[in-house]
């Protein structure tokens, strides 16, 4: 779909690139001159958008190793329609392997995007991502800078495969860990899964962080129908790769810029989707800082709150499904169709990168399996993916995954067994003799934006041996860490304040009673107020992680979890988006 109907703007002489290369200056001559040391002529860039593709390709990507290739795809539609595509080789924030955490890295890669469209002659942008912060981080950065942005999604890997058992990403790596340490399956066994879990490029195949943020980032408006959906190695990935080059050149002369797509109701339309498919937790910290980027600074967790009561669960993708992942998902009808069947939670009227509103988008989309993508009438879970909750442990909130864990534990009381650091639960919770019952709730602290540091994904916090030998899965936990998307269980995260700046949770003690009451939305501690303020006095805080270098401006800056996890000084209120540079 790009016979958009929105009128072109721009003229050639009107183009950001024009300043660079239309001058009969000095400064011009030389942006002329060295781009015809690289080959380029006039007939390359004159009158023409030049569009910039941030690619987060490199060799420690799995999820996307396409990308090499489909970067050519990209600048074929470009050239295609008229533009000249310059690529721009971007952090690649790999999950797997990014130590302590990629969330550490985030907000650098939104940064290098915001800076790198600021200060080159780039007109337009395709952003191309995936993996799990790539697709936040490449929007946040695109939504400050200003220009038009489109998104090219990864896409999904194939399903897993180990002995004719489909394997899901993440949510099976937990399950067969646990499995293998229950004595239910051996070592030859975990590596037949270790060899089979991953079969193809894309990203992870569950709806986890990257097939919860690319659906989002479609549902903002930023990526062409349906493209959020598609299968890596699916011949419709570059062939949409390359609509997406086509589509970008024709943004740009409409002056489709991202605060014009990125509206509220854009981003209402993002927070209902992510609840129907059953998203990744993650979902709130990155929804929240986009939408906060696109100037609603309001936009937050009660928008999750609202919405989580109205919009059941109908993707029934593992883990909040139980069965099916994005390959069935896509060959079901994908995102399209499910947007079709909650089109009465969405503003249909929304714009989107197309020129087009978000209804005529998902018009007709059909749903071919009800099983995968169910009626409204037949949900997997019938509130939304995400329940916020508050208490005296939270006071500025927490988020809970009741469509993903045991229904005993969304109204339960038990004591607390607290750890302050990860290495010593983890070695806790191996110990066989672990003094701990299936009451108790696992808490670990220090593990926020700051304490972590960079929130790692450590709040599906393991199950102790012991009770995995009982036959127990799952647990109450807690902690002010996030979760990956893949993962499941009874886990209570995101706690703000975080515990390592003196959050309500740095006074909780081994023994204390906690409460949830998840239908009440509320989370407390059962410590009367004058022990609290004694051990509140007695706190003392800890030394700040870093003392130089990157880590040091992150400690200094980070946001807390529910407003987004973004630096304070990238704020939108700082006159953002669109700084127009001046060329010197
Ligand atoms: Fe890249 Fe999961 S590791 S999406």
């Amino acid at each position: 779909m790009t016979n958009s109907p929105l009128p072109r703007i721009r003229t050639p002489e009107s183009l950001r690139s024009a300043r660079w290369f239309g001058p009969a200056d000095l400064r011009s001559f030389g942006h002329r001159s060295r781009a015809m040391q690289m080959g380029w002529s006039e007939e390359d860039w004159k009158g023409k958008p030049i569009i910039g593709i941030l690619n987060t390709w490199s060799d420690i990507n799995p999820c996307h190793q396409h990308f090499r290739a489909r970067v050519e795809d990209v600048k074929r539609g470009v050239l295609q329609a008229g533009g000249f595509p310059v690529e721009l080789p971007a952090l690649a924030l790999p999950e797997n392997y990014m130590k302590p955490t990629t969330m550490l890295y985030r907000n650098l890669l939104a940064m290098e995007t915001e800076e790198q469209i600021r200060s080159l002659p780039i007109d337009g942008v395709v952003l191309m991502g995936g993996c799990d912060k790539t697709g936040p981080a490449l929007l946040l950065g695109a939504m400050s800078a200003g220009v038009p942005a489109i998104f090219l999604p990864a896409g999904p890997m194939l399903r897993g495969n180990w002995n004719g058992k489909v394997l899901g990403s993440g949510s099976d790596s937990w399950k067969y860990w646990d499995e293998l340490r229950a004595g239910k399956i051996t070592a030859e066994d975990w590596t037949g899964v270790e060899q089979g879990i991953a079969r193809s490029h894309g990203t992870c195949m569950t709806m986890g962080t990257a097939s919860t943020m690319t659906a989002i980032i479609e549902a903002l408006g930023f990526t062409l129908p349906g493209f959020s959906s598609v299968p890596a190695p699916d011949s419709n990935h570059p062939r949409l790769s390359a609509a997406t080059g086509r589509r970008i050149v024709e943004m740009v002369w409409e002056d489709l810029v991202p605060t014009r797509i990125a509206t509220e109701a854009a981003c209402r339309n993002a927070v209902a989707v992510a609840m129907a498919m059953g998203c990744s937790t993650n979902a709130l910290i990155h929804l929240i800082a986009m939408g906060r980027r696109a100037g609603h600074t309001g936009f937050g967790l009660d928008d999750f709150e609202r919405l989580s009561h109205s919009v059941p669960v109908i993707g029934n993708v593992r883990p909040s499904g139980t069965t099916y992942l994005m390959e069935d998902f896509y060959y079901a009808g994908g995102i399209r169709a499910l947007m079709e069947r909650i089109r009465g939670h969405l503003d249909t009227t929304a714009l989107t990168c197309t020129g087009r509103s978000v209804g005529e988008n998902i018009a007709g989309a059909k749903v071919t399996n009800d099983d995968v993508i169910r009626p409204l009438d037949n949900p997997i879970y019938g509130e939304g993916a995400l329940a916020v909750l508050h208490g005296n442990l939270a006071p500025d909130g927490c988020v809970i995954k009741p469509s993903a864990m045991e229904e005993r534990f969304l109204r339960h009381s038990g004591p607390a067994l607290v750890f302050d650091d990860y290495p010593s639960m983890k070695k806790a919770v191996e110990d066989e003799n672990l003094d701990v019952t299936p009451d108790h709730v696992l808490v670990l602290r220090n593990a926020g934006p700051q304490g972590g540091p960079g929130m790692p994904e450590w709040g599906m916090l393991p199950m102790p041996r012991a009770l995995l030998k009982q036959g127990h899965r799952d647990m109450l936990r807690l902690s002010d860490a996030r979760m990956s998307g893949t993962s499941y269980g009874a886990c209570v995260l995101h706690v703000s304040p975080e515990s390592y700046i003196g959050g309500p949770l740095a006074l909780l003690q081994t023994g204390d009673i906690i409460e949830i009451d998840v239908a009440a939305r509320s989370i407390n501690m059962r410590v009367p107020e004058e022990e609290l303020a004694r051990r509140r006095a007695a706190w003392v805080a800890p030394p700040p992680r870093f003392e130089r270098g990157y880590g040091w401006m992150f400690n200094r800056h980070i946001r807390q979890a529910h407003e987004g996890c973004d630096f304070d000084f990238l704020k939108t209120e700082f006159g953002a988006p669109i700084g127009e540079p001046a060329i010197y």
